[in-house]
């Protein structure tokens, strides 16, 4: 993905960003506060509210650690713009000002983990949010664990993430969600062979185990199970050896942003005229990028939690506001997750009170339900995931532009990661 880096956005935390910067005598108070607890107690979070005089709450600081350069720079401009979008329509929560604090890892565990580390200790933020990529969220995990700050995961999706800190709660999905719902499909669609292509790492290892598990149940075979690295992929050999074992379809996991160059190499190789299907899991169609793929991507079927094309009045309203603050992008999976991760935080402050701590909100985030653009979600109370419908979407053609269109909807999906123990 190309992307301008916002100029609100502090490059590995090393720049005060227009954003972040806390005017005038609250940013004074923030700082000596900050060297003070570093000094005495690492770790320990700030009160949940700061005095500033009597007419005024303390603001609700936010504190997002995202990839907002590298390879993965797509996500964190997705997530970004979502939650900026959603504090500029919310600006307060529970009474309070709320203030986005982004930090820019660039898709680097150390630098996530450094990052975590000072915003809770010198930002005093209340919450951690964005996390772009599984070893991100579980390089931060152990800081939330120990500041007590709820984490809300807003992009990663390997299942166990949320078993990493009782304070992990997750606006995004699982991967056993997904690929469980698109197995389903296929079996019931016919297909009896398929093999799998995922990116070497958690969410990828987790999509192969769960389609496989569930395809086969179903009576399909699963002839070979293809992993490629992560960083700098060559898909090539890979879909080469998929060709060699002649499936009816390969079955991708790629994290968002990596799927435009796998269909250009699917496309390059005449897999599609070979009679060879793509299906997968709704990260490969990312709507960030959908466009780019051009007509290879036409017809390829995946399964996921959010489509810019849903049809119901709350997601137009989102597409639309989301188009008209960040020029043409349209809005992806990525987006919806910042979204609702906010609307989780806001919720949980009005549910738990102004001034709730990071154990109250985490205990408040629990449960909650509301209608979000993706649709219906609940945050199952026993594993902090989200229960949410599960959409099977093809890609088509309408008015020039290239769409996941929703055909069938798995209501109701809960992680069956933890479902099924
Ligand atoms: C992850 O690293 O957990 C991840 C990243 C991008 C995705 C899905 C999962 O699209």
């Amino acid at each position: 993905m190309v992307a301008g880096i916002r100029p609100g956005i502090r490059p590995s935390g090393r720049h005060e960003s227009a954003d972040s910067r806390a005017p005038g005598k609250t940013s004074m108070t923030v700082n000596r506060r900050g060297l003070l607890a570093l000094s005495a107690a690492p770790l320990l979070a700030a009160p949940a509210v700061r005095a500033q005089g009597a007419s005024q709450p303390a603001a609700l600081r936010v504190g997002l650690i995202l990839p907002m350069t590298g390879p993965f720079q797509s996500t964190g401009r997705q997530v970004d713009a979502a939650a900026r979008l959603y504090a500029a329509r919310n600006p307060a929560f529970a009474g309070r000002p709320v203030e986005i604090v982004t930090r820019d890892d660039a898709g680097v565990a150390d630098t996530t983990r450094r990052l975590a580390q000072e915003l809770v200790v010198n930002e005093k933020v209340a919450v951690l949010g964005g996390f772009g990529l599984t070893p991100l969220a579980l390089a931060a995990a152990p800081i939330a664990t120990r500041a007590k700050v709820p984490l809300v995961v807003m992009a990663a999706a390997t299942a166990s993430i949320t078993e990493a800190s009782p304070f992990v709660v997750r606006a995004s999905c699982t991967l056993p969600q997904s690929s469980t719902v698109i197995a389903d499909w296929a079996a019931r669609n016919g297909l009896k062979k398929a093999v799998t292509l995922v990116s070497e790492y958690g969410p990828g290892i987790d999509a192969e185990t769960w389609f496989k598990t569930r395809f086969t149940e179903a009576g399909g075979t699963v002839p070979a199970s293809l992993r490629v690295p992560l960083q700098n992929p060559d898909f090539a050999p890979f879909l080469q050896r998929a060709r060699d074992a002649a499936p009816e379809a390969v079955f991708v996991f790629v994290p968002s942003g990596a799927g435009s160059a796998l269909m250009r190499q699917f496309a390059e190789r005449g897999m599609g005229g070979a009679g060879i299907r793509v299906i997968g899991t709704g990260d490969l169609t990312d709507d960030d990028i959908l466009n780019e793929m051009g007509d290879v991507a036409q017809g390829v079927v995946t399964a996921h939690y959010y489509s810019a094309a849903h049809d119901s009045a709350k997601n137009r309203a989102f597409v639309e506001a989301f188009r008209a603050a960040n020029g043409t992008m349209r809005p992806n999976f990525m987006a919806v997750a910042g979204w609702d991760g906010m609307a989780m935080i806001r919720r949980a402050l009005e549910k738990a009170g102004a001034t709730a701590d990071g154990p109250a909100l985490v205990e408040a985030m629990k449960g909650l339900s509301f209608e979000s653009p993706r649709g219906p979600v609940t945050v199952d109370a026993a594993t902090r995931e989200l229960t949410q419908n599960i959409y099977v979407r093809r890609v088509e053609r309408r008015d020039g532009q290239l769409w996941n269109v929703e055909t069938e909807t798995f209501p109701a999906v809960a992680d069956p990661a933890k479902t099924r123990r």
